[in-house]
């Protein structure tokens, strides 16, 4: 996992509505990957865009997110997570989480990485 500032964006955090999410493709560790990435004021997560439920994605269509009031809702059985933090608070697969992958906030851009 790159761990410094100095990669491309994966997007503008501008680009997130507030409490709402995105999908973003990019390499994680050499593998292109569909991630999930949410915004919460300044601050941006994260996530595969794997349900640990069975394995489906958690869009409902290409890139469109059940995001409402802090959770994030698996649109194939409902799964609900806490969205700052993955933790599966409801449904079927409740107390697994959503694998994380380190971003970070710089300049506005969203990148991946982690705190120094
Ligand atoms: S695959 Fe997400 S709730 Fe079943």
């Amino acid at each position: 996992m790159t761990t410094t500032a100095d990669t491309a964006p994966l997007c503008l955090l501008a680009d997130i509505p507030d409490g709402g999410a995105v999908e973003i493709q990019t390499l994680v560790d050499g593998e292109n990957e569909s991630l999930l990435v949410y915004r919460h004021g300044d601050e941006a997560r994260a996530y595969y865009n794997v349900c640990p439920h069975a394995g489906r994605r958690l869009d409902y269509a290409p890139g469109k997110f059940l995001v409402r009031s802090g959770s994030i809702i698996c649109a194939a059985h409902g799964a609900t997570f806490q969205a700052d933090s993955g933790l599966c608070l409801q449904g079927p697969c409740r107390g697994e989480s959503l694998r994380a992958v380190p971003v970070i906030v710089t300049d506005g851009a969203v990148r991946l990485g982690a705190r120094a």
